[in-house]
């Protein structure tokens, strides 16, 4: 027997309680308690009524997602489950709280009556994992809200809260806030009332699905939609045709097109990927030496130093999240611009209607400027987002390490400098890390947080934690140059270059690499962050000596910044631009053609170099990057790498990031492929060598996918 859910009675009332911390997913063990204890109920005639009710934090947050990798997977046994939980003859309460997702919600729906502690969440994220509800929620759903509520949150997987769901007809009553054993003394009282009324079960599936709004060519125009918005995605098309189904169909018949369908996304490898950065999020979190029960230190306040491009960002996080910002800039005109464009910000979010209208003040009021940096000696996190440049990043160090309070996080921004000379410079290592946020600061799901030598777990892990308030994706790398994004985006701008030297056209480059779903070619992506700012990288870490001995290394960008050419912003870079649209520019060839032959580089026609070409010689090397990074333990894991990607560049999430792409493609390939290329080009800077890793995976029958191995 089961002890994750189980059968208990209270006076007549049988209560059906799931325990399974921490979120009560439904594991087969679960699945198979919820069997027995209704089989116990059926039994047992004494009972008038059934509660489902659910230990902890949360009533049930779904499927268990690690099972549906698992062979032989099938969702019948619950499903059965829930049609004779349906079928009961006595009534069957839901007594819900915290976040009601997939699975969950599915029990709920199968029940018979619904209440919900007041900000209960309630939805069907299940598109997010690249599957559909595979538990009836499709069939469900729409009988309770309507067909287009259905359509709108399945598709979305986006939860409503208890209000709109009362509203909706999703659940019958709200419950005012006051802990688990509360929710199900008022779940019994609730009960007593349903009975006193000689109300008896009520069954979804009987229900007809409202049709308000649905005019005879709505789920036609949505299947199009979903095709042309997120062809690339195996859910959101079926969706449509599962929710059509439940609008036209017999419910049995719709649960048949439901369990197809849902079995064809399961399958697909693009939920495979999704499922995968599921998972990767949450074990991003987990850090090596950072004890799973480490105080937090308390972060209260934050300090940012600079008021530019990034700064004002980073600010806008934290004044989002409620915590109050103290800025600090050289100049009142430098502080009056940053907080002007934080401003406008807000403002044209609120023109949206991505904020209330009050908000934008709300949030300013978090946000203080000054222009003395002793103001920041209350903050327990300070950030510097300063000019990059070492030494006055260090004598920033050294002034915070002087002016924070003791106790206080001190983080840079920094995205090209050593951050252990900066931790050095601060006078305090251990309180000292890196916080490396992408531009725009505010919209970037990503955070790298660079874990120096010294630095404390305490503040690790706080700055993870934080950084999760705040709605980012942390993943933790190790110092090294460019962390590990830009490290790895290194020889894929390296690549992209060399091609166009050799005859490729951005467009075409570009165009080869978006096939893979990635929004932005190289060429693009630079153009619009700015080509005076990358050529500028290129030239700092030569003068650093840390480029290789190659005059045509980089040769590119460069040129561009020579002549002006700084991308959209200028008008011109890789492309001309039209507004905001890029054309193809000649100009741009005859630079190639002469930096080709200044650097020896044989060209060749365009139709000669196949997207094939482009995509192994742009994405293998950034795959073999990303193996050294990890035999450097500069990334604890290769989901690590992915969420980097996923999260900072734009990689699509149906593909799971660059190192389960690699697994997806074979590693044996991709090792074949870099020595063909390094074969066929001559190697003499070492641009083809193989992670040691790769070879050691190869031999070791390895995937990323088995990290860790040993
Ligand atoms: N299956 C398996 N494990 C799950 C899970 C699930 N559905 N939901 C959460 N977990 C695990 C997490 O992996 C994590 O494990 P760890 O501690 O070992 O890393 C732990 O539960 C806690 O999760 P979070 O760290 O995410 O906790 P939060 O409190 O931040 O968030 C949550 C809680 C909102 C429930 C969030 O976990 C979440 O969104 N979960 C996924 C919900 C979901 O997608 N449900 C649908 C599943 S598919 C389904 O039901 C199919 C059905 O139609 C057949
Ligand atoms: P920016 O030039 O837009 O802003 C820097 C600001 O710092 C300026 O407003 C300047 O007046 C101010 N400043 C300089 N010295 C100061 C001091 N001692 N005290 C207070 N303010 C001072 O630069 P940006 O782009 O915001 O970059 C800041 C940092 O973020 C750099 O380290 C950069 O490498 C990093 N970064 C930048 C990204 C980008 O896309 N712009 C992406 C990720 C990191």
């Amino acid at each position: 027997m089961s002890d994750l859910a189980t059968l208990q009675v209270h006076g007549t009332i049988g209560v059906l309680r799931i325990h399974n911390p921490p979120v009560n997913a439904l594991s087969p063990k679960v699945v198979q308690g919820i069997k027995n204890a209704v089989d116990q109920f059926e039994a047992d005639r004494r009972l008038q009524a059934l509660v489902v009710h659910a230990d902890g934090r949360t009533f049930v947050a779904g499927g268990d997602i690690a099972e549906f990798s698992k062979p032989g997977f099938e969702a019948k046994t619950f499903n059965g489950t829930l049609a004779r939980i349906e079928s009961l003859d006595r009534p069957v309460i839901a007594a819900l709280h915290g976040t009601v997702l997939g699975g969950g919600l599915e029990l709920a729906m199968a029940c018979h009556y619904r209440i919900a502690v007041e900000g209960t969440r309630l939805g069907l994220p299940e598109v997010l994992l690249g599957i559909l509800p595979g538990s009836l929620g499709t069939q469900r759903l729409p009988r309770l809200v309507g067909a287009r509520l259905a359509l709108d949150m399945i598709l979305s997987g986006k939860p409503i809260d208890a209000a709109k769901a009362l509203d909706s007809g999703l659940v019958d009553a709200l419950v005012e806030p006051g802990g688990n054993d509360a929710l199900l003394e008022r779940a019994l009282v609730y009960v007593q009332e349903l009975l006193g009324a000689g109300k008896g079960p009520r069954r979804t599936r009987d229900r007809t699905p409202a049709m308000e709004g649905i005019e005879a060519d709505f789920f036609d125009k949505a299947l199009a939609e979903a095709k042309t918005k997120k062809g690339a995605y195996p859910a959101p098309q079926r969706i449509v045709r599962c929710v059509q189904a439940a609008a036209t169909l017999p419910f049995e018949e719709g649960e048949a097109v439901e369990a197809a369908l849902f079995e064809e996304c399961r399958a697909s490898p693009q939920s495979v990927a999704m499922r995968h950065l599921f998972f990767a999020e949450r074990a991003a979190g987990k850090i090596p030496g950072v004890p799973a029960d480490f105080t937090a230190r308390p972060i209260r306040k934050v300090g940012v130093l600079g008021a530019g491009t990034m700064g004002g960002g980073i600010a806008m996080n934290f004044a989002n999240a409620g915590i109050p910002v103290t800025i600090v800039e050289t100049s009142a005109e430098a502080l009056e611009r940053g907080l002007g464009i934080v401003r406008k910000n807000y403002e044209a979010s609120a023109a949206k209607g991505k904020l209330r209208p009050d908000d934008p003040a709300k949030r300013m009021a978090l946000l203080t400027g000054s222009l003395r940096v002793e103001d920041l000696a209350d903050c327990d996190l300070v950030i510097e987002a300063v000019f990059e440049n070492m030494d006055i990043k260090k004598q920033v160090a050294k002034q915070l390490g002087t002016v924070c309070k003791a106790g206080a996080i001190i983080a840079s921004n920094t995205s090209t400098l050593d951050v252990n000379i900066l931790a050095q410079a601060s006078g305090r290592p251990a309180d000292f890390l890196g916080t490396h946020f992408f531009s725009p600061a505010n919209v970037m799901r990503l955070l790298e947080i660079v874990r120096g030598d010294a630095t404390a777990p305490d503040v690790l892990g706080t700055v993870v934690k934080l950084a999760r308030t705040i709605g980012k994706v942390p993943v933790v790398s190790g110092v090294c140059y460019g962390f590990i994004g830009n490290r790895m985006l290194e020889p894929y701008l390296r690549e992209s270059e060399f091609l166009m030297m050799e005859g490729a056209s951005p467009a075409q480059i570009d165009g080869a690499i978006q096939s893979l779903g990635l929004p932005m070619g190289p060429c693009r992506m630079l153009d619009l962050a700015g080509l005076d700012v990358a050529a500028k990288v290129v030239i700092e870490r030569g003068k650093a000596g840390g480029l290789p001995d190659d005059p045509s290394y980089r040769a590119v960008v460069q040129k561009m910044m020579a002549l002006g050419r700084f991308g959209q912003k200028t008008g011109a870079g890789y492309y001309r631009y039209d507004g905001r649209n890029p054309v193809p520019d000649l100009e741009v060839e005859r630079i190639c053609v002469a930096l080709a032959e200044q650097h020896g580089i044989t060209r060749r026609k365009s139709s000669d170099i196949s997207d094939e070409e482009i995509i192994e010689r742009c994405v293998y090397p950034l795959i073999n990057e990303g193996a050294k990074i990890l035999e450097e333990e500069i990334a604890y894991r290769p989901g690590d790498i992915d969420l980097v990607w996923v999260n900072g560049y734009g990689f699509p999430d149906f593909r799971g990031g660059p190192m389960h792409m690699a697994d997806t493609i074979g590693l044996q390939k991709i090792a074949a492929r870099l020595d063909h290329y390094g074969s066929q080009r001559g190697d003499r800077h070492g641009y083809w060598s193989r992670a040691g890793l790769l070879t050691e995976m190869i031999t070791g029958g390895h995937r990323f996918a088995d990290w860790p191995f040993n």
